[in-house]
């Protein structure tokens, strides 16, 4: 079996989550989901970044200490993903023990590379990236991201030695051309890395919260070393070679804000451990809210369970996966997502479920017939799955979702042609139904990954048994699986209209 492993950034404790983390997360899960369905041994990583000063002092605002504060935070997260239908299969906190395991070995085996050394450093620093920057990255001093004056500090650190990974990364890019997509994110890497590469700090002695350097205990590592190494940790780096082995390398989601972070340093950490960089990265922009990026340091966060109590899950997913392109910034509006609910989910999949329901009722007992396997549009199914399966591969949901929904609008133009409603109850009627019964049973299993919610009911409603998530790809999107002969059940509307 072919292994996925796919993973979220590790999101930062300091506060609560966002929709901007949702975005991430809810792209990875539908991911997740498509491989599975196709499939593969799939691993799917999320978790919380809880080391550093940003969540230290976060702490301290709230009158706790770090931990208490991390074990309160994170669950906000936990929630968050699970009002969304988020199904990780591994959540990791970079405070469990495994972590600091792994940390230590990576930075041994960097260490004993060579590459890391004591230095003396001056520079100025911000908080809220974590991150050193040199003036002409800043803005009169500001961040660039937060928009806040970086602060001046001076400390002995250990330094990563980055600058020499400037050739054996140029390599990696050639030899990999699809290393960072898409191009323009790529392209950033690659300039990234031509400008000259900088060695970076890799420690600090006036920070306490974080991972001991095992060499030199004073230190503990910055996080950004604590944070990237996560995704290693929980494929098994540094306790189980053998999963380790099959997990990795593997594929990560993030956002454009931490580029640097995973497509720079992060190879050349992972080269220098004697470890294979990841597989791909792929790179989306910011939801902007009022032409803003929205984070939490902005005030205008909003909370994903906020739009889970008026879209339900299914409604939140659906439009972030088909109205933000992974790629390009994505303004965020809600009157968007009214439209998209009404139109994809309301409309076309849960007016096709109702009616073809309510019609099998009246003209065939309730009981489904089976489809016709020469239907007219078994060709436009096969068509439709083969333009979604291209898409996800490529990371498109918008467009893979795109091509699901057209199968719901040439079934619903079917019906509306047959009108099978007016007919007398026979085998034209039966045969129309039988194909809808058929169609609606291919969407449940594609739109599954995005919708899962309203999918297992159909599924459900049109007879069929157990999980739409345990089907398997491509069989269940051939034609004339549909058995016919089980009873279809009506029932409340899937998606009840929105205002
Ligand atoms: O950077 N639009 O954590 P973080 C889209 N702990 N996505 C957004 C977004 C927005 N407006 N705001 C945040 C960190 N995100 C580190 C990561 S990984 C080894 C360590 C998403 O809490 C996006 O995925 O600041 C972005 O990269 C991530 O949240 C940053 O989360
Ligand atoms: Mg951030």
């Amino acid at each position: 079996m072919a292994s996925y492993y796919v993973t979220t950034p590790i999101y930062y404790v300091n506060d609560a989550p966002h929709i901007g983390h949702a975005y991430t997360t809810i792209t990875a899960d539908a991911i997740a989901r498509w491989k599975r369905l196709c499939g593969d041994d799939v691993m799917f990583l999320t978790g919380t970044d809880e080391h550093g000063l940003k969540v230290q002092r976060a702490a301290s605002e709230h009158d706790c200490a770090p931990i208490e504060w991390a074990d309160r935070t994170v669950v906000r997260f936990q929630e968050a993903w699970q009002q969304l239908d988020i199904a990780n299969d591994d959540f990791i906190r970079t405070t469990e023990l495994r972590h600091h395991r792994s940390v230590q070995q990576l930075l041994q085996a960097c260490y004993d590379n060579g590459d890391i050394t004591l230095q003396t450093y001056e520079g100025l620093y911000c908080v809220s990236c974590e991150a050193y920057y040199t003036d002409d990255e800043l803005d009169d001093g500001n961040c660039r991201i937060h928009r806040r004056p970086a602060e001046h500090v001076t400390e002995e650190n250990y330094f990563f030695s980055l600058s020499r990974y400037e050739k054996p990364l140029l390599d990696w890019y050639e030899a990999h051309p699809d290393f960072v997509v898409p191009a323009t994110k790529r392209n950033e890497a690659l300039g990234f890395i031509r400008g000259g590469l900088q060695d970076f700090s890799i420690s600090r002695t006036s920070l306490d919260w974080g991972i001991p350097l095992p060499w030199d205990r004073k230190h503990v590592t910055y996080v950004w070393f604590d944070a990237l190494t996560n995704y290693i940790t929980a494929a098994g780096y540094a306790s189980d070679d053998t999963q380790f082995d099959h997990r990795w390398p593997g594929v990560h989601l993030i956002g454009k804000d931490i580029l640097r972070f995973h497509c720079v340093y992060w190879p050349a950490m992972l080269m220098s451990g004697g470890v294979l960089p990841p597989r791909r990265v792929h790179v989306h922009g910011f939801l902007l809210v009022g032409g803003e990026k929205m984070a939490k340091s902005a005030l205008n966060q909003i909370a994903p369970g906020d739009l889970v109590d008026d879209f339900g899950s299914d409604g939140v997913r659906h439009h972030f996966l088909h109205d933000q392109p992974f790629g390009p910034d994505g303004d965020f509006s809600y009157e968007a997502m009214v439209a998209r609910y009404n139109a994809d989910l309301a409309n076309n999949l849960g007016n096709l479920m109702s009616r073809v329901a309510t019609v099998v009722a009246r003209k065939c007992n309730g009981i489904g017939p089976a489809p016709r396997p020469d239907s007219p549009l078994a060709s436009a199914v096969t068509q439709c799955y083969g333009e979604a399966a291209e898409a996800w591969e490529r990371l498109a949901p918008s467009d893979a979702l795109d091509a699901t929904w057209r199968i719901i609008r040439e079934t619903n133009s079917m019906l509306e042609a047959a009108e099978p409603w007016k007919a007398e109850p026979g085998p034209e009627v039966d045969a129309v139904l039988g194909d809808a019964l058929e169609a609606l049973r291919i969407v449940a299993v594609l739109a599954s990954v995005a919708t899962p919610r309203g999918c297992q009911e159909v599924w459900r409603r049109i007879g069929m048994e157990g999980s739409v998530a345990d089907q398997r790809l491509p069989e269940a999107a051939n034609w004339g699986g549909y058995p016919g002969g089980q009873p279809v059940e009506t029932g409340k509307p899937l998606y009840p209209r929105l205002r």
